[in-house]
């Protein structure tokens, strides 16, 4: 059978209704930042559709982008609910995602299985330093454009959402981030327009500024539009007040370096 460019073997609305019946089942008790996952998983989903379109990628690509990004994060809701005992109890939500969509849920988001291997590889390295182990081309893209996604809904989290909810488990509150500093690697990779590699934060404030520096990581022209227009990394910057002197330097080196990426 043959597609056209406007058919589409994938069947969004059951998705989302799907995306519905997992989260009533995972919902018992109220965690701390439950909602924020669902709200950035929507829209990580749209963001997807959205680049995919950029991209001209045609229905069914499209479809499928914004799939993955519905699906990207469905691991979290089980981390929130183990890191509630606890912040620093390791846990890989994007591995945890895999064993979910194994454990049955898969086929009841998408019923075909063509899409299976591009669905998991995209997950699964969504959470990793780059998507370099990735083979085929056209699994790598779908990563990549995920990443794109989930980077831009990031910055905007970090830059538009109150500290109460920022602050829920991803990061420290407001005056431990300004009493704090840059540790020497995290400002080596950031001078050098480089992502900043998560084992090498060492101090709170490393945390906040891996994230402005994810805009060295996008990979789309259109991803890096629009956190230039959304003014994101300016206003992780602002956000930010730090008490030493010193660090207040480090942060005006890090936008710069990052202002400087905008233009080349
Ligand atoms: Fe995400």
């Amino acid at each position: 059978m043959k597609y056209s460019n406007d058919s589409s073997r994938i069947d969004l609305q059951q998705a989302y209704r799907t995306f519905s019946d997992f989260l009533a089942a995972h919902a018992k008790e109220k965690d701390p930042g439950f909602d924020l996952k669902i709200s950035h998983t929507c829209r990580v989903a749209a963001l997807c559709a959205f680049l995919c379109e950029e991209e001209g990628l045609n229905q069914e690509e499209r479809d499928l982008g914004e799939l993955i990004g519905l699906l990207h994060d469905i691991g979290r809701f089980e981390e929130i609910r183990v890191k509630k005992d606890g912040f620093h109890i390791p846990f890989d939500h994007a591995e945890e995602a895999l064993k979910i969509l194994d454990d049955g849920w898969l086929r009841r988001f998408i019923k075909e299985d063509c899409f299976d291997g591009i669905i998991r590889e995209a997950v699964l390295f969504h959470n990793r330093f780059s998507t370099d182990g990735i083979q085929d081309q056209r699994t790598r893209l779908f990563a990549d454009l995920l990443r794109d996604a989930d980077k831009i809904d990031n910055l905007r989290l970090k830059a538009e959402e109150k500290e109460n909810v920022m602050f829920v488990f991803s990061l420290p509150d407001q005056t431990a981030l300004n009493d704090s500093f840059v540790s020497e690697d995290v400002m080596d990779a950031l001078m050098n327009q480089r992502c900043v590699r998560l084992n090498d934060r060492k101090t709170k404030l490393d945390f906040y500024v891996t994230v402005m520096g994810s805009f060295f990581d996008l990979h789309t022209s259109s991803a890096r539009r629009i956190v230039q227009e959304e003014r994101y990394e300016e206003r992780l910057y602002e956000r930010i007040n730090p008490s030493l002197d010193s660090t207040k330097k480090q942060m005006d080196r890090i936008l710069r370096s990052i202002q400087s990426a905008y233009i080349a």
